[in-house]
């Protein structure tokens, strides 16, 4: 029947095993340079025009996290990176995608906002809290704000 075979896929308190499958990751960068954290501020869509997210995108099919972090950081950025490690934890986004976040150090190039952006700023230790971020990217800024005050 359709209420076992959803008891089967969704246990007490969980996602169901259907729905982690067949999730669309997006990554962001916690992007570092000279001590500070970049942050940009997202021109649409409209109802997120204004706030400033950690940069990033979805994975294409096939693609690695780490690529598609590098990927999406040179298309919307024009600037060259490397991943450094994933903060950890996963945050739920519009229904069917999850938030993932990796720190990633600017290897060349100044950040412009090509596409999605329309303002970045590079925040030192202090004032990481002084931009109006997505409520989604706040756990992983506050650990990305840790990790630049502990280096
Ligand atoms: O450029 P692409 O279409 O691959 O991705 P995007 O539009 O930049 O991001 C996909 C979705 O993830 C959007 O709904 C963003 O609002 C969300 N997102 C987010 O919540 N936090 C981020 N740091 C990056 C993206």
């Amino acid at each position: 029947s359709a209420s076992a075979r959803e008891a089967a896929v969704a246990p007490p308190g969980g996602r169901s095993t259907l729905r982690r499958m067949t999730e669309r990751v997006v990554v962001a960068g916690a992007v570092y340079d000279r001590g500070r954290l970049l942050a940009a501020r997202r021109s649409a869509p409209e109802e997120l025009a204004g706030r400033w997210e950690l940069p990033g995108g979805k994975l294409e099919p096939g693609e690695r996290p780490e690529e598609a972090l590098v990927r999406e950081l040179r298309e919307e950025l024009g600037v060259e990176t490397e991943p450094l490690a994933r903060i950890p934890g996963s945050w739920p986004l519009k229904p069917g995608y999850v938030l993932q976040v990796w720190t990633a150090r600017l290897v060349s190039g100044e950040p412009r906002p090509l596409e999605d952006h329309d303002a970045l700023r590079w925040l030192g230790p202090d004032e990481t809290d002084t931009v109006d971020w997505l409520d989604q990217d706040r756990p992983a800024v506050a650990e990305a704000a840790r990790l630049l005050r502990d280096s």
